[in-house]
């Protein structure tokens, strides 16, 4: 056998070995999110030049070609997605030695701006939940990029005016204080998982202070297990919204707010569980969150095969559209449900037995893969990354549009995956 000949076969089976067939080029698809972010950046410039920092982007509906931007407010939960967009794209491109350097300084610069002009929201008394949503997504995220110490301190004072919003009785936080009445109780709504990552990411920062660190977590742990308990059906499908008694905590119903029917599956609550146990797991180490993790993800994945022609779910998988075949029309599509979904598997895929890891990350993958066709993508059509997207079809608002959080959770996953296949973040 020639020498050069054997090399090679040696080689080939080496990397053969070390490497999985890759399957997904998550890198093309983050040089893609940057080039939008740029697009978008310049969309958003004043007359002058700069930026209104305190006009946070929200929402592309169809046919728009620029982001609609809300006030940075308590009660706009989407105030922290734009920020934290901003701080996962300068975190992968500072480490890339192809960008150049003003480009850099340019992410940096604005993600400090539309995270600042969220400061003011953490000295006032706490509207909702989404004080988690506001301030993981832009304290956290910013604080994980650079270290700035500020984002850490401020981060911790959100969760400790989180942490004013639980029922002891009930065991759960309360979602909506602004509801109350009108739903007759105490509410507590799935999306609320997801700022259990505030409370959890908090006590651990704050170990040295045990009765805080405690309490902190023991509020989360008990918020996820009381969760476990009354959310969800026999089959692991979560209900949107859960009714307890303000006074005595009993669970009175559970119905839906932003779902077809109270018994549906709303897809995007449903991404929620997934992601919100995964995340849960990964603070706790507490086995019952991570067998939680899969018996609704395994539900999700079961549904989603059965309802929908792609990876890419319906906004609800029990709409009447989808009683005789599998939906294909893009408008009833919820790409952000997809993004959380992917970004939460290839984390969860990590934890697990090796066969089912394989199967999650493969699915994930499947999800990215899909998102990142011309089906999916904006590409020319307008500066996000993702269209096809529903926001709250019962109220008729945001149907199929490009929505903020599917791309902040979109370039996540994209993010995990070079992570995970071509160490850390590198283009
Ligand atoms: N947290 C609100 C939503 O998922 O639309």
């Amino acid at each position: 056998m020639k020498k050069s000949f054997f090399y090679g076969v040696m080689l080939c089976l080496i990397v053969g070995c070390q490497s999985q067939p890759i399957a997904f080029d998550a890198n093309k698809e983050l040089n893609y999110c940057t080039l939008q972010v740029h697009k978008a950046l310049q969309t958003l410039q004043t007359a002058d030049s700069c930026y209104d920092y305190t006009m946070e982007p929200r929402n592309i509906l169809e046919g728009e070609t620029t982001w609609n931007c809300r006030k940075v407010a308590a009660n706009e939960w989407c105030s922290g997605f734009w920020p934290g967009v901003l701080w996962m794209d300068y975190a992968a491109q500072v480490k890339n030695e192809k960008v150049k350097s003003e480009d850099v300084d340019l992410l940096r610069k604005v993600a400090e701006g539309y995270t600042e002009a969220i400061v003011p929201i953490i000295s006032q008394p706490v509207y909702d939940h989404d004080l988690g949503f506001i301030t993981i997504n832009s304290f956290l995220k910013g604080y994980e990029a650079t270290g700035n110490e500020r984002y850490k301190q401020l981060a911790l004072q959100a969760a400790d005016s989180l942490a004013t919003l639980f029922n002891d009785k009930a065991g759960t936080i309360l979602s909506w204080p602004r509801h109350v009445k009108d739903y007759g109780g105490h509410n507590t709504i799935m999306d609320n998982m997801m700022n259990l990552e505030l409370l959890l990411w908090a006590s651990q920062e704050v170990k040295n202070e045990k009765v805080k660190s405690d309490k902190w977590k023991e509020i989360a742990v008990r918020h996820a297990e009381t969760t476990m308990k009354n959310h969800f059906r026999e089959d692991g499908s979560c209900y949107h919204v859960v009714i307890y008694d303000t006074i005595d905590g009993h669970f009175i119903k559970g119905m839906t707010h932003q779902g077809y029917a109270d018994s549906s599956m709303w897809s995007r609550g449903q991404s929620w569980a997934i992601y919100g146990y995964t995340m849960v797991y990964r603070f706790t180490k507490d086995k019952c969150f991570l067998d939680f993790a899969q018996k609704v993800t395994d539900i999700y994945l079961k549904r989603l095969k059965e309802t929908s022609d792609d990876w890419v779910p319906l906004w609800d998988m029990d709409i009447p559209e989808m009683k005789n075949e599998r939906v294909k029309s893009e408008k009833l599509k919820d790409a952000s449900a997809a993004c959380v979904v992917a970004s939460a598997l290839l984390e969860l895929c990590q934890y697990v037995d090796a066969e089912k890891g394989k199967n999650y990350r493969e699915a994930a993958i499947a999800m990215l893969r899909d998102l990142s066709t011309d089906r999916y993508q904006s590409r020319d059509k307008n500066v996000a990354f993702l269209m096809h997207s529903t926001g709250h079809h019962p109220a008729g608002s945001e149907i199929d549009a490009s929505i903020i959080y599917a791309d902040y959770y979109y370039l996540e996953a994209l993010l995990k995956i070079a992570d995970i296949e071509y160490g850390a973040a590198s283009f």
